[in-house]
C-alpha cells in the first residue's frame, strides 16, 4: 500500500512529498472522458493530457499539428472525469515558444477553459521567459527535457538523446534552471538511465521518466501504447500491459458475425 493512496486529491505538493518520502509517482496520458475516468478510479497519480493526442487521437505523424483548441477539447473532457488525479495539460507547438506573452495567454486559456491544474512545456533555457511569465500568473508548470517531440524536425529522428557529454551537460543545466525558475516537476524522455538518475538525485523536484530508466521519481507512458490500442509503436522502453487492440478486433469480429447471422439481437435484447 502506498503512503499516499488515501489522499483524496493529488496536488503538486503531494507529488513533492512523494519524492521526499521515496514513493514513486505514476503518470499516464488520457485524452477523453471515459478512459480518464477509468484510470482515475484505478488510482493513477497524474494524468497528462499529452500532445501525443496529435498522434494517438487525430492520426497525425507528429505532435506539431495539434492546436490549442483541440488540446482544450481533450483536456476539458478529461477534467470532467477526474476526481483524484492531478491533471496536467501539454501546451501545443506554437503556443509558447519565443513569445512569453503568447505563452501566458495560451496557458490562461488552458486553465480557464479546462479546469486543469497545471501545464507542461518542452525545452530548457530557450523557453525560460515563457515559463517565468506563466508561473507569475500562479499557474504550475511541468518541464520536459531530453527527447522533446515538438523539436523533431531539429533532431531529425526519435533516437535516444543526450548520449554525448555536451548534450548531457546542457540537459543537466536546463533541469537546474527549470527548478530554479519554479517548475514543480520535470519529464525526462528517452535519455540514458545513468543521466536521468543523476538529474533525479541532484534536483529536489520530482523527475518523471519515459524511457529514462528506473532511477527517477516516477514513470509516465502513453495509455494507448501500454494498453496495446496502438500496435505499430514499440520502443524498448514500452511495456505492454495488455493487448486491447486484439481484444477489440475479436469483439467487433464476433459482433459482425452475430449481425450477419441474425444472432443479434435475441428475444431478450428487444422491446
Ligand atoms: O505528449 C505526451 O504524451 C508526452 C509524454 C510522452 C510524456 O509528453
Amino acid at each position: 500500500m502506498s503512503v499516499h493512496s488515501e489522499i483524496k486529491k493529488i496536488t503538486t505538493h503531494v507529488l513533492q512529498n512523494m519524492k521526499f518520502q521515496d514513493e514513486k509517482i505514476s503518470m499516464l496520458t488520457a485524452y477523453d472522458y471515459s478512459l480518464a475516468r477509468i484510470i482515475d478510479q484505478a488510482g493513477i497519480d497524474v494524468i497528462l493530457v499529452g500532445d501525443s493526442a496529435s498522434n494517438v487521437m487525430a492520426g497525425f505523424e507528429t505532435t506539431l499539428p495539434i492546436t490549442l483548441d483541440m488540446m482544450i477539447y481533450h483536456a476539458s473532457s478529461v477534467v470532467r472525469a477526474v476526481e483524484r488525479s492531478l491533471v496536467v495539460v501539454d501546451m501545443p507547438f506554437g503556443t509558447y515558444q519565443g513569445n512569453s506573452k503568447l505563452a501566458l495567454s495560451s496557458a490562461i486559456r488552458i486553465m480557464k477553459e479546462t479546469g486543469a491544474s497545471a501545464v507542461k512545456l518542452e525545452g530548457g533555457s530557450e523557453i525560460q521567459e515563457s515559463v517565468e511569465r506563466i508561473l507569475s500568473a500562479g499557474i504550475p508548470v511541468m518541464g520536459h527535457l531530453g527527447l522533446t517531440p515538438q523539436s523533431i524536425h531539429k533532431f531529425g529522428t526519435y533516437v535516444v538523446r543526450a548520449r554525448e557529454e555536451e548534450e548531457a551537460e546542457k540537459l543537466i543545466a536546463d533541469a537546474c534552471l527549470l527548478q530554479k525558475t519554479g517548475v514543480f516537476a520535470i519529464v525526462l524522455e528517452k535519455i540514458p538511465a545513468e543521466l536521468a538518475k543523476k538529474v533525479a538525485s541532484k534536483l529536489k523536484i520530482p523527475i518523471i521518466g519515459i524511457g529514462a530508466g528506473a532511477g527517477v521519481d516516477g514513470q509516465v507512458l502513453v495509455l494507448h501504447d501500454m494498453l496495446g490500442i496502438t500496435q505499430e509503436f514499440s520502443p524498448r522502453f514500452l511495456r505492454r500491459y495488455h493487448n486491447i487492440g486484439e481484444e477489440i478486433i475479436g469483439a467487433v469480429g464476433q459482433y459482425i458475425k452475430d449481425v450477419k447471422n441474425n444472432d443479434f439481437p435475441n428475444e431478450k435484447e428487444q422491446y
